[in-house]
């Protein structure tokens, strides 16, 4: 089987998926596991911005700085580049759907389907909430990211 290769999705890509991407990033390197790992967004608003700094915060908090990550939209051909794309909540899996593009290949499905008692639920948007919304995300993202290191390890 080739490397694999998983993109998460929400809507804006500065709060939930850049989470998800760094803690899957992290749950990958700690289990020796090669995989590509990006995120992006359904909705185009923060293409080029730097993640909310309340999820930079969060992630701080954990050892790991995504000051550097950028916002991008989900394009056509991710549905050909990427193994896995996991979408953060079913708003947004329904728009990944209506997105494929014929022939596209990747698996497509909710991010919290990979965690054992959480199929069919979202990551909740923590865009305007407060700080311990930033603090649940985190949670939710590092379970799910243990669930597909575990899943997609050869
Ligand atoms: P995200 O959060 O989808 O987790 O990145 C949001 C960020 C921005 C907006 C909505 C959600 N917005 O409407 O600008």
């Amino acid at each position: 089987m080739s490397m694999p290769a998983v993109l998460l999705v929400c809507l804006g890509n500065i709060c939930r998926s850049p989470l998800a991407e760094a803690a899957l990033r992290a749950a990958a390197e700690q289990a020796g596991v090669d995989m590509a790992v990006e995120s992006a967004g359904t909705g185009d608003w923060h293409v080029g911005s730097a993640p909310d700094p309340r999820a930079q915060a969060v992630a701080l908090r954990h050892g790991i700085d995504i000051a550097g990550y950028r916002g991008r939209q989900v394009q056509a051909e991710d549905f050909h580049r990427f193994t896995h794309i996991f979408a953060l909540d079913s708003d947004n899996l329904r728009q990944l759907r209506r997105m494929r593009p014929a022939g596209g290949a990747a698996h497509l499905g909710l991010l919290m389907d990979m965690v054992p008692g959480r199929a069919g639920s979202s990551v909740a948007d923590p865009y305007y909430g407060d700080d311990a919304g930033f603090d649940r995300t985190w949670d939710d993202v590092t379970r799910a990211a243990e669930a597909i290191v575990a899943h997609l390890s050869p």
